[in-house]
């Protein structure tokens, strides 16, 4: 089965085409931060119409590069929430019109399973069950998995995600939007050991997170060296690099009590948060530690992709599950209500 994904939760477009034989044949993003960087952050009403913009040519494109036509797609996913409703309304009315024109199924998908899947397009990918570490702007979620749909919760974050908490900190640290890479960057030129942030909620027991604090701590230590008239270059290397170890260093914590409560020895790592290089070394180091295997996406397919929605897709279309005529647009959607892959309809959702 031949299936177009479609991403537009948010301010990327992402458009990709996933053959359940020979798998991913193409894939194109459009990545709309220079049109939000002098907003510190994404405007709804103009991530929604730069999708509008975008999807087409995007979608040609896909379909160039793989030699294929319109008349060839089987189906097609679209990420149906959570995320800006604005923005889920273009993928979700684009995805629905082609494909009554076309007269092909069509699907809404969860963004976060979308992600959760992700290490599936890879050579190396996790055998089921895993746990999963999602870890995106928006979620900070520990995920057990025991199939596509199986999704057990065992811990979150109780206020800011941990991406959300690295773009806060990048702010304060005037770097611009969206902070992940900018205050990763920053950490690399930093000297460790000169600032020692807490590791929120892992003193003790436990999966949830919480980062919110780690803002605050950030926002105090940087008012108090700007206060005794320090304001380099190299402090703000050395706090940046002290935030991104506290973060990663919870995250792993987390993780390893998470792999050795449920004796489950594979873990899924994605979300945008999973490109960070400190938080990929600091696992290996958990992964020879606890003898688990950790599975993560390539760097593009970490942050918000097309790839991931036309993979997940697939694997529901293929069982038989699609929309209907209801086309969908959930702000707000727990992963847990998804049904499992072997539930043959979605009757009931939303
Ligand atoms: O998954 P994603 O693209 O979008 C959401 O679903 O939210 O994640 C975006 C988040 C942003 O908060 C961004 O700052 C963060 O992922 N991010 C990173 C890195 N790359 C992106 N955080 C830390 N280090 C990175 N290298
Ligand atoms: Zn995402």
């Amino acid at each position: 089965m031949r299936v177009l994904g479609i991403e537009t939760s948010c301010d990327e477009t992402g458009v990709a085409l996933y053959d359940g034989e020979r798998g991913l044949l193409a894939h194109a993003l459009h990545s709309q931060v220079a049109q939000h960087a002098d907003y510190g952050g994404v405007v709804p009403e103009l991530a929604s119409r730069d999708h509008i913009r975008r999807l087409l040519p995007l979608c040609e494109r896909v379909l160039d590069e793989a030699g294929l036509s319109r008349g060839q797609l089987d189906g097609i996913a679209y990420t149906a929430g959570p995320g800006l409703v604005g923005a889920l309304m273009v993928g979700s009315t684009f995805a629905h019109g082609l494909a009554a024109a076309l007269s092909i199924p069509v699907l809404g998908v969860h963004h976060m399973e979308g992600h959760l899947l992700a290490p599936m397009l890879e050579e190396r990918a996790p055998a089921f069950p895993f746990i999963a570490l999602l870890v995106s702007g928006g979620h900070t979620q520990l995920v057990k998995v025991a199939g596509i749909g199986e999704y057990e919760l065992l811990g979150e974050s109780v206020d800011d995600a941990a991406g959300e908490a690295f773009d806060k900190a990048a702010r304060m640290l005037d770097l611009s939007y969206p902070g992940g890479p900018h205050v990763a960057a920053l950490a690399e030129e930093g000297r460790a050991g000169r600032f020692e942030f807490p590791r929120p909620m892992t003193n003790r027991p436990g999966l949830d997170f919480s980062f919110s604090g780690l803002k605050t701590y950030t926002r105090n230590t940087l008012e108090d060296v700007r206060r005794n008239g320090d304001d380099s270059h190299q402090t703000r290397a050395d706090i940046a690099l002290a935030f991104q170890t506290a973060v990663v260093e919870t995250l792993a914590i987390k993780c390893r009590r998470a792999l050795e409560a449920t004796g489950v020895p594979r873990l899924v790592v994605a979300g945008g948060v999973s490109a960070n290089r400190a938080l990929r070394e600091r696992f290996a180091v958990l992964a020879e530690r606890t003898g688990a295997e950790i599975f993560y996406p390539r760097p593009v397919f970490c942050t918000d992709n097309g790839a991931m929605i036309a993979y997940a897709g697939h694997e529901r279309l293929m069982a038989g599950q699609c929309d209907g005529e209801k086309m969908l647009a959930l702000p707000r959607w727990p992963m847990t209500e998804l049904p499992p892959l072997s539930a043959a309809c979605r009757e009931g959702l939303a």
